[in-house]
Protein backbone atom coordinates (compact mmCIF):
# COMPACT_ATOMS: atom_id res chain seq x y z
CA UNK A 1 0.00 0.00 0.00
CA UNK A 2 1.71 3.13 -1.15
CA UNK A 3 0.49 6.64 0.84
CA UNK A 4 1.45 10.25 -0.18
CA UNK A 5 1.94 11.97 3.15
CA UNK A 6 1.31 15.96 3.26
CA UNK A 7 2.28 18.12 5.86
CA UNK A 8 2.37 21.91 6.31
CA UNK A 9 1.61 22.37 9.74
CA UNK A 10 4.35 25.42 10.47
CA UNK A 11 7.15 26.15 8.51
CA UNK A 12 7.97 23.66 6.36
CA UNK A 13 5.92 21.86 3.15
CA UNK A 14 6.80 18.53 2.40
CA UNK A 15 5.14 15.46 0.94
CA UNK A 16 6.78 12.19 0.61
CA UNK A 17 5.77 8.32 -0.84
CA UNK A 18 5.89 5.83 1.88
CA UNK A 19 5.13 2.19 0.87
CA UNK A 20 3.61 0.00 3.44
CA UNK A 21 4.46 2.14 6.55
CA UNK A 22 8.07 0.72 6.24
CA UNK A 23 9.83 1.99 2.93
CA UNK A 24 10.40 5.46 2.36
CA UNK A 25 9.68 6.14 -1.80
CA UNK A 26 10.42 9.78 -1.28
CA UNK A 27 10.75 12.76 0.81
CA UNK A 28 10.56 16.19 -0.27
CA UNK A 29 10.80 19.25 2.27
CA UNK A 30 10.51 22.73 1.50
CA UNK A 31 12.22 24.69 4.57
CA UNK A 32 11.05 28.01 4.99
CA UNK A 33 13.84 28.86 7.38
CA UNK A 34 15.30 31.07 5.62
CA UNK A 35 12.35 33.57 5.10
CA UNK A 36 11.39 33.49 8.92
CA UNK A 37 15.16 33.97 10.48
CA UNK A 38 15.24 37.21 8.86
CA UNK A 39 12.40 37.89 11.93
CA UNK A 40 14.01 35.50 14.49
CA UNK A 41 11.11 33.02 14.23
CA UNK A 42 8.16 31.74 12.36
CA UNK A 43 5.83 34.49 10.93
CA UNK A 44 2.32 32.82 10.08
CA UNK A 45 0.78 34.80 7.66
CA UNK A 46 3.98 34.57 5.69
CA UNK A 47 4.54 30.69 6.67
CA UNK A 48 0.56 30.39 4.86
CA UNK A 49 1.79 32.02 1.82
CA UNK A 50 4.75 30.32 1.13
CA UNK A 51 2.96 26.82 1.43
CA UNK A 52 0.67 28.06 -0.72
CA UNK A 53 3.40 28.39 -3.79
CA UNK A 54 5.48 25.55 -3.41
CA UNK A 55 2.49 22.99 -1.95
CA UNK A 56 1.71 21.28 -5.77
CA UNK A 57 5.35 21.53 -6.93
CA UNK A 58 6.36 19.87 -3.82
CA UNK A 59 3.70 16.90 -4.29
CA UNK A 60 4.69 16.49 -7.73
CA UNK A 61 8.13 16.35 -6.86
CA UNK A 62 7.32 13.11 -4.20
CA UNK A 63 5.70 11.42 -6.71
CA UNK A 64 8.82 11.75 -9.55
CA UNK A 65 10.94 10.72 -7.19
CA UNK A 66 8.97 7.80 -6.34
CA UNK A 67 8.61 7.00 -9.55
CA UNK A 68 5.05 7.09 -9.00
CA UNK A 69 2.00 7.99 -10.97
CA UNK A 70 -1.48 8.88 -9.04
CA UNK A 71 -2.52 5.38 -10.28
CA UNK A 72 0.07 3.71 -7.81
CA UNK A 73 -1.37 5.89 -4.74
CA UNK A 74 -3.72 4.51 -2.60
CA UNK A 75 -4.43 6.79 -0.32
CA UNK A 76 -3.51 10.31 1.14
CA UNK A 77 -2.46 11.17 4.80
CA UNK A 78 -2.71 14.64 6.24
CA UNK A 79 -1.45 16.86 9.15
CA UNK A 80 -4.94 18.12 10.39
CA UNK A 81 -3.75 19.20 13.94
CA UNK A 82 -1.64 20.98 15.43
CA UNK A 83 -0.21 23.59 14.17
CA UNK A 84 -0.66 27.22 12.82
CA UNK A 85 -4.00 27.01 11.73
CA UNK A 86 -3.29 28.87 8.39
CA UNK A 87 -0.60 26.72 7.46
CA UNK A 88 -2.77 23.70 8.28
CA UNK A 89 -5.29 24.84 5.36
CA UNK A 90 -2.88 24.78 2.56
CA UNK A 91 -2.19 21.39 3.22
CA UNK A 92 -5.40 20.28 3.95
CA UNK A 93 -6.87 22.14 1.22
CA UNK A 94 -4.70 20.37 -1.25
CA UNK A 95 -5.13 16.90 0.35
CA UNK A 96 -8.58 17.37 0.22
CA UNK A 97 -9.26 18.96 -3.38
CA UNK A 98 -6.98 15.86 -4.80
CA UNK A 99 -8.83 13.09 -2.44
CA UNK A 100 -12.09 14.32 -4.36
CA UNK A 101 -10.19 14.56 -7.85
CA UNK A 102 -8.41 11.43 -7.74
CA UNK A 103 -10.50 9.63 -6.19
CA UNK A 104 -8.38 8.27 -3.23
CA UNK A 105 -9.54 7.44 0.69
CA UNK A 106 -8.08 10.50 3.32
CA UNK A 107 -6.54 10.02 6.50
CA UNK A 108 -5.95 12.74 8.81
CA UNK A 109 -3.12 12.66 10.80
CA UNK A 110 -1.95 14.02 14.30
CA UNK A 111 1.32 16.02 13.72
CA UNK A 112 3.01 14.98 17.20
CA UNK A 113 1.76 11.66 17.05
CA UNK A 114 3.34 11.31 13.55
CA UNK A 115 6.78 12.15 14.64
CA UNK A 116 7.06 9.18 16.79
CA UNK A 117 6.53 7.24 13.29
CA UNK A 118 9.24 8.60 12.26
CA UNK A 119 11.02 5.79 13.91
CA UNK A 120 8.82 3.25 12.38
CA UNK A 121 11.56 3.32 8.92
CA UNK A 122 14.48 2.51 11.11
CA UNK A 123 15.75 -0.56 9.69
CA UNK A 124 14.34 -2.34 12.73
CA UNK A 125 11.08 -0.83 13.76
CA UNK A 126 10.23 -0.44 17.51
CA UNK A 127 8.21 -3.45 19.42
CA UNK A 128 5.59 -2.18 21.50
CA UNK A 129 5.40 -1.16 24.37
CA UNK A 130 7.43 1.38 23.51
CA UNK A 131 8.16 4.66 25.58
CA UNK A 132 8.37 7.49 23.39
CA UNK A 133 9.98 11.12 24.61
CA UNK A 134 8.38 13.65 22.27
CA UNK A 135 10.32 16.81 22.20
CA UNK A 136 9.67 19.38 19.32
CA UNK A 137 9.35 23.43 19.42
CA UNK A 138 5.72 22.85 20.82
CA UNK A 139 5.37 19.81 23.12
CA UNK A 140 7.50 18.03 25.44
CA UNK A 141 5.99 14.62 26.15
CA UNK A 142 6.76 10.93 27.71
CA UNK A 143 4.15 9.00 26.25
CA UNK A 144 3.93 4.70 26.45
CA UNK A 145 2.77 3.29 23.60
CA UNK A 146 1.28 -0.50 24.23
CA UNK A 147 0.08 -0.65 20.19
CA UNK A 148 -0.38 1.74 17.21
CA UNK A 149 -3.31 3.85 18.82
CA UNK A 150 -3.40 2.71 22.19
CA UNK A 151 -1.11 4.72 24.32
CA UNK A 152 -1.02 6.81 27.39
CA UNK A 153 0.29 10.50 27.65
CA UNK A 154 2.83 9.98 31.23
CA UNK A 155 3.78 13.38 31.46
CA UNK A 156 4.55 16.72 30.19
CA UNK A 157 6.05 19.93 29.88
CA UNK A 158 4.13 22.64 32.61
CA UNK A 159 4.94 25.40 30.69
CA UNK A 160 7.46 25.82 27.76
CA UNK A 161 8.51 23.37 25.40
CA UNK A 162 12.03 21.96 25.31
CA UNK A 163 12.58 23.07 21.53
CA UNK A 164 11.20 26.51 22.59
CA UNK A 165 13.77 26.28 24.91
CA UNK A 166 16.68 26.08 23.43
CA UNK A 167 15.01 29.25 20.46
CA UNK A 168 14.84 31.29 23.51
CA UNK A 169 17.57 30.73 24.73
CA UNK A 170 19.56 30.97 21.46
CA UNK A 171 18.10 34.37 21.46
CA UNK A 172 19.30 35.71 24.85
CA UNK A 173 22.81 34.49 23.23
CA UNK A 174 22.72 36.10 20.00
CA UNK A 175 22.69 32.43 18.24
CA UNK A 176 20.80 32.67 14.93
CA UNK A 177 17.32 30.97 14.21
CA UNK A 178 16.48 27.82 14.91
CA UNK A 179 18.08 28.02 18.04
CA UNK A 180 18.23 24.24 18.36
CA UNK A 181 20.66 24.07 15.85
CA UNK A 182 22.80 26.94 16.75
CA UNK A 183 23.18 26.09 20.36
CA UNK A 184 24.15 22.50 20.11
CA UNK A 185 26.61 23.80 17.13
CA UNK A 186 28.08 26.47 20.06
CA UNK A 187 27.73 23.66 22.65
CA UNK A 188 30.31 21.71 20.87
CA UNK A 189 33.10 24.25 21.85
CA UNK A 190 31.76 24.65 25.54
CA UNK A 191 32.21 23.81 28.81
CA UNK A 192 28.88 22.43 30.35
CA UNK A 193 30.06 22.38 33.64
CA UNK A 194 31.27 26.41 33.74
CA UNK A 195 27.71 27.50 34.87
CA UNK A 196 25.66 25.51 36.99
CA UNK A 197 22.26 26.00 36.47
CA UNK A 198 19.05 24.77 38.27
CA UNK A 199 16.57 21.63 37.17
CA UNK A 200 13.41 22.53 38.19
CA UNK A 201 11.12 20.28 40.51
CA UNK A 202 7.90 19.12 39.94
CA UNK A 203 4.94 17.43 41.72
CA UNK A 204 4.10 15.42 38.53
CA UNK A 205 7.16 12.89 38.44
CA UNK A 206 7.43 12.38 34.44
CA UNK A 207 6.78 16.35 34.39
CA UNK A 208 9.22 18.34 32.94
CA UNK A 209 9.39 22.49 33.06
CA UNK A 210 12.25 24.75 30.53
CA UNK A 211 10.82 28.00 31.49
CA UNK A 212 12.60 28.66 34.96
CA UNK A 213 15.74 27.56 33.42
CA UNK A 214 15.86 30.28 30.41
CA UNK A 215 15.15 32.63 32.68
CA UNK A 216 18.23 30.99 34.90
CA UNK A 217 19.87 31.45 31.45
CA UNK A 218 18.99 35.42 31.74
CA UNK A 219 19.50 35.85 34.98
CA UNK A 220 23.58 34.32 34.52
CA UNK A 221 24.00 36.31 31.18
CA UNK A 222 23.30 39.39 33.19
CA UNK A 223 25.53 38.63 36.15
CA UNK A 224 28.51 37.66 34.18
CA UNK A 225 28.27 40.32 31.91
CA UNK A 226 27.77 42.82 34.60
CA UNK A 227 24.67 44.92 33.81
CA UNK A 228 21.09 44.57 35.89
CA UNK A 229 17.50 43.03 34.96
CA UNK A 230 16.51 46.82 33.45
CA UNK A 231 19.09 46.17 31.11
CA UNK A 232 17.30 45.08 27.47
CA UNK A 233 17.42 41.45 27.00
CA UNK A 234 18.02 41.61 23.69
CA UNK A 235 21.40 43.60 23.37
CA UNK A 236 22.81 41.22 26.00
CA UNK A 237 24.55 39.10 23.39
CA UNK A 238 26.57 41.70 22.27
CA UNK A 239 28.39 41.99 25.75
CA UNK A 240 29.15 37.43 25.73
CA UNK A 241 32.57 36.76 24.00
CA UNK A 242 32.77 33.57 22.16
CA UNK A 243 33.99 32.19 25.05
CA UNK A 244 30.93 32.63 27.32
CA UNK A 245 28.98 32.28 24.62
CA UNK A 246 29.55 28.46 24.11
CA UNK A 247 29.92 27.65 27.88
CA UNK A 248 26.63 29.06 28.27
CA UNK A 249 24.64 26.84 24.93
CA UNK A 250 27.10 23.69 26.63
CA UNK A 251 25.72 24.62 30.12
CA UNK A 252 22.13 25.05 29.04
CA UNK A 253 22.39 21.96 26.82
CA UNK A 254 23.51 19.77 29.25
CA UNK A 255 21.08 20.78 31.83
CA UNK A 256 17.93 20.54 29.99
CA UNK A 257 18.63 17.46 28.04
CA UNK A 258 19.25 15.76 31.29
CA UNK A 259 16.40 16.84 32.97
CA UNK A 260 14.98 15.31 29.71
CA UNK A 261 16.74 11.92 29.78
CA UNK A 262 15.84 11.93 34.11
CA UNK A 263 12.61 11.68 33.45
CA UNK A 264 12.86 9.49 30.12
CA UNK A 265 15.10 6.74 32.67
CA UNK A 266 12.48 7.04 35.52
CA UNK A 267 9.42 6.25 32.95
CA UNK A 268 11.99 3.39 31.91
CA UNK A 269 12.17 1.73 35.30
CA UNK A 270 8.66 1.70 36.04
CA UNK A 271 7.69 0.47 32.76
CA UNK A 272 9.73 -1.44 31.44
CA UNK A 273 9.27 -0.71 27.82
CA UNK A 274 10.41 -3.20 25.07
CA UNK A 275 11.75 -0.11 23.40
CA UNK A 276 12.47 3.07 23.72
CA UNK A 277 12.39 6.25 20.96
CA UNK A 278 13.02 10.35 20.71
CA UNK A 279 10.77 12.05 18.70
CA UNK A 280 10.74 15.27 17.16
CA UNK A 281 13.28 18.53 16.32
CA UNK A 282 15.25 18.28 19.44
CA UNK A 283 15.83 14.43 18.58
CA UNK A 284 18.43 15.73 16.20
CA UNK A 285 20.00 16.63 19.37
CA UNK A 286 23.63 14.86 19.65
CA UNK A 287 23.74 15.28 23.57
CA UNK A 288 20.00 13.79 23.61
CA UNK A 289 21.19 10.97 22.03
CA UNK A 290 24.69 10.41 24.10
CA UNK A 291 23.03 10.34 27.14
CA UNK A 292 20.51 8.55 26.14
CA UNK A 293 22.67 6.09 25.40
CA UNK A 294 24.47 6.44 28.59
CA UNK A 295 22.21 5.73 31.11
CA UNK A 296 19.05 3.40 29.43
CA UNK A 297 20.60 -0.52 29.50
CA UNK A 298 18.46 -1.13 26.31
CA UNK A 299 20.12 -0.58 22.58
CA UNK A 300 18.08 2.57 20.93
CA UNK A 301 17.91 2.87 16.84
CA UNK A 302 17.67 6.91 15.97
CA UNK A 303 15.92 8.00 13.27
CA UNK A 304 18.13 9.85 10.27
CA UNK A 305 18.18 13.49 11.35
CA UNK A 306 16.07 14.65 8.23
CA UNK A 307 13.26 12.69 9.89
CA UNK A 308 13.48 14.19 12.95
CA UNK A 309 12.20 17.78 12.12
CA UNK A 310 9.17 18.39 10.38
CA UNK A 311 8.45 15.89 7.29
CA UNK A 312 5.66 14.24 5.65
CA UNK A 313 7.51 10.47 5.74
CA UNK A 314 6.31 10.50 9.38
CA UNK A 315 2.99 11.53 8.51
CA UNK A 316 2.61 8.66 5.36
CA UNK A 317 4.06 6.15 8.05
CA UNK A 318 1.50 6.77 10.48
CA UNK A 319 -1.11 6.77 7.74
CA UNK A 320 -0.60 3.19 7.03
CA UNK A 321 -0.95 1.96 10.29
CA UNK A 322 -3.86 4.50 11.18
CA UNK A 323 -5.64 2.63 7.46
CA UNK A 324 -5.24 -0.94 8.78
CA UNK A 325 -7.89 0.16 11.84
CA UNK A 326 -9.57 3.38 11.00
CA UNK A 327 -12.24 4.33 8.09
CA UNK A 328 -10.94 6.78 5.71
CA UNK A 329 -12.82 10.25 6.52
CA UNK A 330 -15.21 12.66 4.06
CA UNK A 331 -12.73 15.11 2.02
CA UNK A 332 -15.72 17.11 2.13
CA UNK A 333 -15.92 17.53 5.96
CA UNK A 334 -11.72 17.17 7.24
CA UNK A 335 -11.35 20.37 9.45
CA UNK A 336 -8.26 21.54 10.95
CA UNK A 337 -7.95 21.58 14.81
CA UNK A 338 -4.53 24.24 15.40
CA UNK A 339 -4.56 22.99 19.20
CA UNK A 340 -5.20 19.28 19.45
CA UNK A 341 -3.49 17.68 22.49
CA UNK A 342 -1.62 14.20 21.35
CA UNK A 343 -4.19 12.38 24.46
CA UNK A 344 -7.30 13.23 22.80
CA UNK A 345 -6.60 10.84 19.64
CA UNK A 346 -5.98 7.77 20.82
CA UNK A 347 -7.49 5.29 18.25
O1 LIG B 1 9.46 19.04 15.33
P1 LIG B 1 9.95 20.33 14.82
O2 LIG B 1 10.70 20.36 13.51
O3 LIG B 1 8.79 21.36 14.71
C1 LIG B 1 7.75 21.35 15.65
O4 LIG B 1 6.79 20.57 15.45
O5 LIG B 1 7.90 22.07 16.67
O6 LIG B 1 10.87 20.92 15.98
C2 LIG B 1 11.47 22.17 15.87
C3 LIG B 1 12.27 22.42 17.15
C4 LIG B 1 12.82 23.84 17.20
O7 LIG B 1 12.54 24.37 18.49
C5 LIG B 1 14.32 23.63 16.99
O8 LIG B 1 15.08 24.62 17.63
C6 LIG B 1 14.53 22.25 17.60
O9 LIG B 1 13.40 21.52 17.20
N1 LIG B 1 15.75 21.58 17.10
C7 LIG B 1 16.78 21.23 17.90
C8 LIG B 1 17.79 20.67 17.07
N2 LIG B 1 17.32 20.68 15.78
C9 LIG B 1 16.07 21.24 15.82
N3 LIG B 1 16.95 21.35 19.23
C10 LIG B 1 18.10 20.94 19.77
N4 LIG B 1 19.11 20.39 19.04
C11 LIG B 1 19.00 20.24 17.70
N5 LIG B 1 20.01 19.71 17.01
ZN1 LIG C 1 7.03 18.89 14.37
Amino acid sequence: MKILGIESSCDETAASVVEDGRVLLSNVVNSQIDIHSVYGGVVPEVAARSHIEVINPVINQALTDANCSWDDIDAIAVTYAPGLIGSLLVGTLAARTLAVLKNKPLYPIHHVEAHVYANFLNEAAPVFPMLALIVSGGHSQLVLFRDHGDYELLGQTQDDAVGEAFDKVAKILGLTYPGGPSVAKAALNGDPKRYVLPKAKLTGVYDFSFSGLKTAVLRAVQRETGVDFTFPSGELSARLNDVQRNDFAASFQYTAISTLVDKAEKAFRDYSPKSVVIAGGVAANQELRRQLSERLPLHIDYAPMQLCTDNAAMIATLGYYYAQKKQPTDPMELEVIPSLSMTNTTW
